[in-house]
């Protein structure tokens, strides 16, 4: 298992002036816990794509954390797009298939990683999904609705999401050519028309965005997720 932490956002919906993934939850930043939860799933390799000016804060992390195997820190890019496309130029030659996380989804288990890793065996590409739980609407022109899509139809997409190596890179090269902009890697294969699966998620493995969902992780975090 390979995985790549996309961490160089600038966490601006929190409201703070730093990267949000700094931030701690009971004592340890918010990318320390995603990184022991992706440790736990013993992978070969990890790499974090971050801004430099997070390296040394990153450094400290992985000093604490002292991980038994290879954590490379990868510059990050300005879009999480460029930012995992800066992690695949910097993949080991021997990963095949790679898993992709955002640092900011620090309650995802470890068997998460393994089912997504498992699910890469047969398939392309994988997603951690899970059912939606509110009736989502369209709204192109606010304030007026102008769809109500069948409730049952929808998943929301979570991380990790797990690609074979070339067909992810290809997909990647080709949204460079064609200024294509994604907010997931799922989103550039379904561009390319190759399948991509979803893998049953978890309900906590919220992404951490505005200052609710700190309240949130800690209150998962008391109760020993
Ligand atoms: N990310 C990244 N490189 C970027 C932008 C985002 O690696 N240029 C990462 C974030 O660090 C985060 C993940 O992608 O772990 C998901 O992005 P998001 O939750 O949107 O985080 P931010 O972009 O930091 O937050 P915001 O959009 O509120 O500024
Ligand atoms: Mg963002």
């Amino acid at each position: 298992m390979y995985v790549l932490i996309a961490a160089a956002g600038q966490g601006k919906r929190m409201g703070h002036d730093r990267n949000k993934l700094l931030l701690t939850l009971q004592g340890q930043p918010i990318l320390a816990w995603t990184l022991a939860r992706v440790l736990h799933a013993q992978p070969k390799w990890v790499g974090v794509m971050a801004q430099p000016a997070d390296w040394p804060a990153i450094q400290t992390i992985l000093t604490h954390l002292a991980p038994p195997l290879p954590v490379d820190i990868i510059p990050g890019g300005d879009t999480r797009q460029a930012s995992v496309w800066n992690g695949l130029q910097a993949l080991p030659p021997a990963a095949d298939t790679v898993l992709i996380h955002d640092g900011a989804r620090c309650l995802a288990s470890p068997a998460l990683f393994h089912r997504c890793q498992a699910a890469l065996s047969t398939a392309i590409g994988v997603i951690a999904a899970i059912p939606v739980k509110d009736t989502i609407k369209v709204v192109p022109n606010p304030p007026v609705i102008a769809q109500t899509p069948e409730r049952a139809h929808l998943w929301a997409a979570q991380t990790p999401q797990g690609f074979q190596v070339t067909i992810l890179k290809a997909c990647h090269a080709q949204a460079l050519a064609q200024q294509w902009q994604v907010t997931d890697d799922a989103a550039l294969l379904e561009r390319c028309q190759y399948p991509v699966q979803v893998v049953l998620g978890e309900d906590t493995n919220l992404k951490i965005t505005t200052p609710p969902d700190l309240l949130i992780a800690q209150a998962l975090l008391n109760h020993g997720l």
